[in-house]
């Protein structure tokens, strides 16, 4: 059985005081959770204020991005031991606003899949397609694009430890959410496809769907038998929100 996994994604949100009130509110309604696991992936910057609240929790924490190096001039960046020091145990990889707006490319994207394992660290690996590329029927071919990068980088046995997201770039941040037949044809898709290379990877590998996940739509998605969770932007940041969805899961 694949326990289902939500995780909230703050992007670039929140000072210290924000982040303490949000964090407090989750872990406050936590116990109505039954079966998911939790998980949040605050900016860096809050990393430690969150990590000292979800203490004896259950709730887990990551970051959203990770450079490939371990420490070195790189100015700007974070490393994957710097995310193991803060007890971080997920990190999102090639979430499609680091694609779009930063040229994070498949191979790096890869890469940054493999260091993140290398440090003990569970991808969270982002795949979607374009509006223009769902019309143009292109989602299957993208979508084996950005999936054949990590196989190639990592081996079918990289997905052992690992979460995928199916996030529709047409849906993130969008309020058009797929719906949950078009998001359960795509999961079944990716579980098939990786099923060909191993099977039991491929069954006890957890998918989440993201893209205006709100607690009014996600048991609709969350009930489709290859959606295994969400991954939440704009709704991981109102506690209720996002406890409503979890509970949905
Ligand atoms: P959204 O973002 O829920 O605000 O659409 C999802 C994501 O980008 O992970």
């Amino acid at each position: 059985m694949r326990r289902p996994i939500v995780a909230g994604n703050w992007k670039m949100n929140g000072t210290r005081s924000e982040a303490a009130t949000l964090i407090s509110g989750i872990v406050a309604g936590v116990n109505s959770v039954n079966t998911a696991e939790i998980v949040v992936c605050p900016p860096f910057t809050l990393i430690s204020v969150v990590a000292d609240a979800l203490a004896g929790s259950g709730i887990g924490y990551g970051a959203q991005n990770l450079n490939v190096h371990d420490v070195g001039a790189f100015t700007g960046e974070v490393s994957g031991p710097m995310l193991r020091d803060l007890g971080c145990t997920y990190v999102i990889v090639g979430h499609s606003e680091r694609r779009a707006l930063y040229g994070e490319s498949d191979d790096l994207v890869a890469d940054k899949f493999r260091a993140a394992q290398q440090h003990g660290l569970v991808p969270i690996l982002c795949v979607g397609e374009t509006l223009d590329q769902r019309e143009k029927h292109q989602t299957e071919k993208v979508i084996i694009r950005q999936l054949d990068a990590v196989v190639d980088t990592v081996g079918i046995e990289g997905f052992n430890k690992a979460v995928i997201a199916y996030e529709p770039i047409w849906a993130i941040g969008t309020g058009m959410t797929a719906t949950p037949e078009q998001a359960q044809e795509v999961h079944r898709f990716i579980r098939e496809k990786l099923s060909g290379l191993d099977r039991n990877i491929a069954t006890n590998l957890r998918l989440q769907y993201g893209g205006s996940v709100k607690g009014a739509n996600a048991r609709g998605l969350l009930d489709q038998p290859d959606i295994d969770g969400g991954l939440i932007g704009g709704a991981s940041l109102q506690a209720d929100e996002f406890l409503n969805i979890c509970r949905a899961a």
